[in-house]
């Protein structure tokens, strides 16, 4: 039996992520490309079509926390169990995330770099915290960290589930909206020109969640309409985003290229082992995905 890691690395990383999991798990053989042997996947968002070939594939560790485009993957049976990625240390540097984009809209430093590429000395009028009040979307492990982090900062903070009743209602009293659902059948293009719309005027939108919560005309359309203040993007339908698109240039957006929170292979490594050292020992996994629930 054999252990396959694979998917889509930065340069080096495929190495440490090799190293840590040899050094969690002595006893186990690794391998990088697909074959008879394997009986466990490593994945890091891989492309669709990269699971074929594994006749003997019984579990799927996901070293990312979102797996929308594993469950899109029709090449990858129902059957097998996938297990998320959850990461403490991910979820710290998502709640940096959110805590930067949010402050920068408080205290308009946003603004300020726009005004510096034109050399326009303005100062505003400066906001407590407590003044912007921020709705933060998704109550998972993600959505809890930020919204703890907001509060300890002073934020006013509301969290809403899916499972706490219709989202526009909540929308009217949020300066700040930020999304941190899972990508699934029903959250799919959430962001769409109603729920935008829905949005107090002058609010902000930050999205460290899926391109694909957010139709991007109406995002668009509503910046550009001055309905909403400013949008903070970490995640776009397509990735890298396209040289040609509108958000690159757009003076009420600032973009982040997919970095609001990557998994940290120092703390997850470990994480992923003891989810396959339970495997191995027939006990209960963790964090393992409903698929019909879609995360
Ligand atoms: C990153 O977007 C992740 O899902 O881990």
């Amino acid at each position: 039996m054999s252990i396959l890691l694979t998917g889509r690395f930065d340069a080096g990383e495929r190495d440490e992520w090799l190293a840590l999991l040899r050094a969690e798990l002595p006893g186990e053989t690794f391998v990088l490309e697909p074959g008879e042997t394997v009986d466990i996947a490593v994945v890091a968002n891989p492309p669709a079509g990269a699971l074929q070939g594994l006749p003997r594939l019984a579990l799927i560790q996901s070293l990312w926390a979102g797996v929308d485009k594993l469950l899109a993957d029709a090449s990858i049976p129902a059957q097998i169990p996938i297990a998320r990625m959850v990461d403490p240390a991910m979820n710290e540097a998502m709640a940096e995330t959110a805590l930067w984009a949010v402050l920068s809209l408080q205290r308009d430093f946003f603004d300020y770099a726009r005004q510096q590429a034109a050399a326009s000395w303005q100062p505003h009028p400066q906001r407590r915290a407590d003044e912007l009040p921020v709705l933060v979307l998704g109550r998972g492990q993600m959505g809890t960290t930020v919204a703890r982090r907001l509060a300890a900062n002073g934020f006013h903070v509301v969290a809403w589930g899916s499972r706490d009743g219709p989202l526009h209602a909540r929308l009217a009293d949020a300066a700040v909206v930020i999304n941190l659902l899972p990508l699934t059948p029903a959250t799919r293009g959430i962001f769409d020109a109603a729920t935008l719309a829905a949005m107090r005027p002058g609010a902000s939108l930050v999205n460290l969640a899926r391109g694909a919560h957010v139709v991007d005309a109406a995002l668009l359309a509503a910046l550009d309409a001055g309905h909403l203040r400013h949008a903070v993007l970490d995640v776009f339908h397509q990735e890298p985003l396209p040289r040609e698109h509108r958000y690159w240039s757009h003076p009420k957006v600032t973009l982040l290229p997919h970095v609001a929170a990557a998994t940290d292979a120092r703390s997850a490594a470990a994480v992923a082992a003891a989810n396959l050292k339970r495997f191995r020992a027939g006990a209960p996994l963790e964090h393992l995905v409903n698929r019909a629930r879609g995360y």
